[in-house]
């Protein structure tokens, strides 16, 4: 199964972002782990980080032809990114939401997801798991 996995705005600042939220770990170390993970499931993974909307946009139509499912971390654009909700409606592909921290837990206005009734799960606040979990959730929709 081909996986594509996005990470959304600021993702390419992990290991010095928050780390008491987002942890010490890089997006470098992140995209090995994820990328050692799904090779477990007999899986492939293309793993992208763009800091903007119309990027994360272009990422998917560009990979679309590719993926059987999608894996997103949609960062901040998670709470307000109408274009990205619709491009993954659009797009028609599997999706799975993921986030590092609990967004229920955290201020108000990211306890709103705009993309998650695009998606066919959530899974959150619990760090690297939060994506490999995704990816267990991905290997059984085939
Ligand atoms: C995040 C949570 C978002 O609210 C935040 O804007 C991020 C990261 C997470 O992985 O916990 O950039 O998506």
């Amino acid at each position: 199964m081909n996986v594509l996995v996005i990470h959304g705005p600021n993702m390419h600042l992990l290991g010095r972002r928050n780390p008491e939220i987002y942890g010490t770990a890089t997006l470098a170390r992140l995209d090995l782990d994820i990328k050692k993970h799904a090779a477990g499931l007999g899986m492939k993974i293309r793993a992208f980080q763009s800091n903007s909307e119309g990027g994360i946009i272009d990422l998917l139509t560009a990979n679309a032809g590719w993926a059987e499912a999608l894996v997103i971390n949609p960062a901040a654009y998670t709470h307000y990114s109408y274009a990205i909700r619709d491009a993954i409606e659009a797009l028609g592909l599997p999706a799975v939401e993921v986030h590092l921290s609990d967004i229920s837990k955290r201020e108000p206005f990211r306890r709103i997801s705009v993309i998650k009734p695009v998606c066919r799960a959530q899974f959150k606040g619990q760090g690297p798991l939060s994506y490999f979990k995704a990816l267990d959730f991905c290997s059984e929709l085939k």
